[in-house]
């Protein structure tokens, strides 16, 4: 066991340890490490959770092709332990000196000439978010630009001048000096990953451990059976930023190689639970487009590079943008603890509100999504305040079995109309065997009105998330039949 973290920061391997006279805690935030050095306090606290970007730092990591990859992501969010054999790179390491000279980042001279900045404040964190999709794309589509923008608020600049900073630097293929370091950075992040040992932190009341295989894993699941278990830690952290909770133990499983993949088999597709959501939209882009569809809107970029399937599964939130979903793809939902596998269907394993089928001494280890047969077709949809960044007030993920425009079967799932993710039993049960018209749905419509009873809250009335689930429902409907969209067989 290893009780520090080594990582790469302003061209060397950093080591932090967590001892008494050390000051920080395993829980200490990215956010609060950087603010308290003197040499980096570019970076903003702003929220605290997620929101405002105004904390955006980016990541390196050692990708598959043994190159360096980018991440953009919310410092506000990170416990120190997770940068364990990354590079960060914050703002200040941006602009370089040549002959005593600083050189301004392309991307810093570009925002500046465009006028992208006026009090600062979320300047740094959007140089940033620029930095990664410069470092990402060349000549980016206008969508991939407001994508990798959207975690940043500025509340006086307006964003026409910042979107067209990123335009112009990202189009063409200007190199900075972060290309020419590349070799020499890897070699530091591979002298780290190498030594695979467990970090145990032990800090007064708190225990973080953070292992690197998926037996590890399971072995201090099955020996800390209470142990807050973390993955991309964009549910969890908040319990520490916003409820100022202390965390006692945490199994932090985003080490685990084994648990980050996207396979594709015969009959399904395979997402590892530790898979961080934009890569899983990656995959899904060509393979499962309502999947690729709602991570589209969730979160923001920043979000979505820390955020796992899993944990949105594990966080079992009536809200879960995934979870009605997974209801539809009839997702099964993998579990291993050291001596078991077991597979769980996801209505199975979702048992409460913010409550799983997991057992004490279990991970979630794969999230299996069977492939669809020519005449399956399956829709989803998230409705919310605003586009981006918003939880969902009400979504939906329909799947629609027909042959000869007669409905074979359906699963009709819906988000924030319970306290759980729920399907439309009884209107399911109209629909069987009767023809998929608008006269159908319009009667749909109306059992659909009877079988739930979601609440009022800050979000939305009762009677509004009752409009808009019968609503999707039509729109479904005309998606699947209006000449120009989707067909149905
Ligand atoms: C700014 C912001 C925007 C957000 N936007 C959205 C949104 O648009 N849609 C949405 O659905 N959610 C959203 N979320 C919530 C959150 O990002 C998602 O639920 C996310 O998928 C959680 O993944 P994670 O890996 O970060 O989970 P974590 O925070 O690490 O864990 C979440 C839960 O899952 C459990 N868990 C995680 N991995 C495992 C595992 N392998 N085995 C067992 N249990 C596990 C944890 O114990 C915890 O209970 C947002 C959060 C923030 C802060
Ligand atoms: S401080 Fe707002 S996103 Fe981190
Ligand atoms: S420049 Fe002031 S908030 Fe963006």
């Amino acid at each position: 066991m290893q009780d520090t973290i080594r990582f790469v920061f302003d061209d060397r391997i950093m080591e932090i340890g967590f001892s008494d006279s050390s000051g920080f805690k395993p829980t200490t935030t990215l956010l609060n490490y950087l603010r308290s050095l003197l040499s980096h306090k570019g970076v903003k606290e702003g929220c605290a959770e997620g929101d405002c970007g105004a904390c955006t730092v980016v990541l390196a990591e050692v990708d598959e092709h043994g190159k360096l990859s980018y991440q953009t992501v919310d410092s506000c969010l990170v416990f120190l332990p997770m940068i364990h054999g990354k590079q960060l790179i914050t703002v200040e390491n941006l602009a370089f000196y040549k002959e005593k000279h600083r050189i301004l980042h392309p991307v810093q001279e570009m925002l500046m000439r465009a006028n992208g900045s006026q009090c600062g404040y979320c300047t740094p964190g959007v140089v940033m978010s620029i930095f990664g999709l410069f470092k990402n794309h060349q000549n980016p589509t206008r969508e991939t630009i407001e994508d990798a923008l959207t975690g940043n608020l500025c509340r006086c600049t307006g964003y026409q001048p910042i979107l067209e900073a990123a335009q112009k630097v990202c189009s063409g293929n200007a190199k900075d000096h972060f290309s020419q370091y590349e070799p020499g950075v890897i070699e530091l992040l591979n002298e780290i990953t190498s030594k695979f040992e467990t970090i145990k932190i032990t800090k007064g009341k708190q225990l973080y451990t953070k292992p690197f295989t998926l037996p590890e894993a399971l072995k201090l699941r099955k020996d800390h059976r209470l142990a807050t278990v973390i993955n991309g830690s964009t549910d969890v952290a908040l319990r520490q930023t916003k409820k100022k909770e202390l965390l006692t133990n945490i199994l932090d499983l985003s080490g685990v190689g084994e648990l980050s993949y996207c396979k594709e088999e015969k009959d399904a597709f395979l997402i590892g639970a530790g898979m961080p959501l934009e890569k899983v939209r990656l995959f899904a882009q060509d393979r499962l487009p309502a999947l690729n569809n709602i991570l589209k809107v969730f979160g923001s970029l920043q979000i979505r590079n820390m955020a796992t399937l899993g944990g949105n599964v594990g966080s079992a939130s009536p809200i879960g943008d995934t979870l009605p979903l997974l209801m539809a793809y009839k997702a099964k939902i993998k579990v291993n603890s050291l001596s078991e596998e077991r597979y769980i269907m996801i209505e199975d394993f979702i048992t409460g509100y913010r409550k799983t089928a997991l057992k004490e001494d279990e991970l979630i280890t794969e999230i299996s999504i069977p492939k669809l047969d020519e005449n399956t077709t399956i829709c989803s949809y998230k409705v919310s305040t605003r586009k981006d960044m918003d939880i969902s007030t009400v979504s939906a993920a329909f799947r629609l079995e027909i042959q000869h425009r007669k409905v074979i079967s359906s699963v009709l799932a819906f988000g924030g109309m319970a306290t759980v993710p729920i399907r439309a039993a009884e209107t399911e049960k109209f629909l069987k065997g009767k023809e998929w018209s608008r006269k159908t749905v319009e009667e749909a419509m109306i059992i659909l009105e009877k079988e739930f009873a979601p609440i009022s809250d800050a979000r939305a009335e009762a009677e509004f998330r009752t409009t808009v689930s019968k609503n999707l429902l039509l729109k479904f409907l005309l998606e699947t039949t209006e000449p120009g969209t989707t067909s149905l067989p």
